[in-house]
C-alpha cells in the first residue's frame, strides 16, 4: 500500500502503529504480530496419533472454515513444531473447540514436551483420535491436503463427524484469553 496516501486519513494516522510494512524490521514485525492479534477468535486443540502410537495435541487459533459442501476446515501449522509431520494427507485428527473455562486445556497444549494429555479427560473417536472433554464442539476430520505458506503449512481437513454441545467458547484476543460478556 502506497502509506502517502494515508497521511490525509486521519481515522488511519491516529494510534500506536500505522502504515508499516512487516517485512522491514523487527519493530514493523511486531506491529505485524499486534494487528493480528486484533482478530478474536475460538481456540482449538488439534489431536492425533502420531506414526509411533503417541497421543499429539496442539493449542490452534488459526482455525477457519473453508467448505460447506463438501464439509472442509482449515488451520496453520508453525514449521518449527515438534508437531509438523503429525497431520500428514490421509491422517485422522479431531478439531476440539475449546470451552471458556478451559484456559488450562489450551495452556497445556500450547507447550511442548511429554506427558501433555496427563490430566485430560478423553475419549477415543473415530480411528481412536483422542476427543477432549468438555468442548464446545469437535469435528472428526482427515486431513484432505497441506499447502505451504511461509513459515507455516495450511492443512485442509474434511470432516467426517461433528459434535455440537452448545457451550460458552473460549475466545483469544490481544494476546491474551476472554469469554463472552455474561459467560
Ligand atoms: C492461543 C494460541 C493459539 C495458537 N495457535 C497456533 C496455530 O494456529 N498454529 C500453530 O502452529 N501453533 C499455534 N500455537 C502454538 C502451539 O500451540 C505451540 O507451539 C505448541 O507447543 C505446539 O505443540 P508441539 O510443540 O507439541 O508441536 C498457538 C498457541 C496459543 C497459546
Amino acid at each position: 500500500m502506497n502509506s502517502e496516501a494515508l497521511h490525509t486519513e486521519s481515522d488511519l494516522t491516529i494510534g500506536g502503529e500505522v502504515g508499516l510494512d512487516p517485512s522491514v524490521d523487527d519493530d514493523a514485525r511486531l506491529a505485524f504480530r499486534n494487528a493480528l492479534g486484533q482478530f478474536c477468535t475460538g481456540v482449538t486443540t488439534m489431536t492425533t496419533i502420531a506414526p509411533d502410537g503417541e497421543q499429539v495435541g496442539i493449542t490452534a487459533s488459526s482455525f477457519n472454515s473453508l467448505s460447506l459442501d463438501p464439509p472442509l476446515i482449515l488451520w496453520s501449522i508453525a514449521d518449527d513444531t515438534p508437531s509438523f509431520d503429525c497431520f500428514t494427507v490421509g491422517d485422522p485428527f479431531v478439531v476440539n473447540v475449546l470451552a471458556a473455562d478451559q484456559q488450562p486445556v489450551a495452556m497445556k497444549f500450547a507447550q511442548s514436551g511429554p506427558d501433555k494429555f496427563a490430566g485430560v479427560k478423553t475419549q477415543p473417536g473415530l480411528r481412536g483420535i483422542p476427543i477432549i472433554d468438555g468442548c464446545v464442539a469437535h469435528l472428526e476430520c482427515e486431513v484432505e491436503a497441506r499447502h505451504p505458506g511461509g513459515d507455516h503449512d495450511i492443512i485442509v481437513g474434511r470432516v467426517h463427524r461433528v459434535f455440537n454441545l452448545r457451550k460458552a467458547p473460549l475466545l483469544f484476543h490481544g494476546g491474551a484469553f476472554h469469554s463472552l460478556p455474561g459467560q
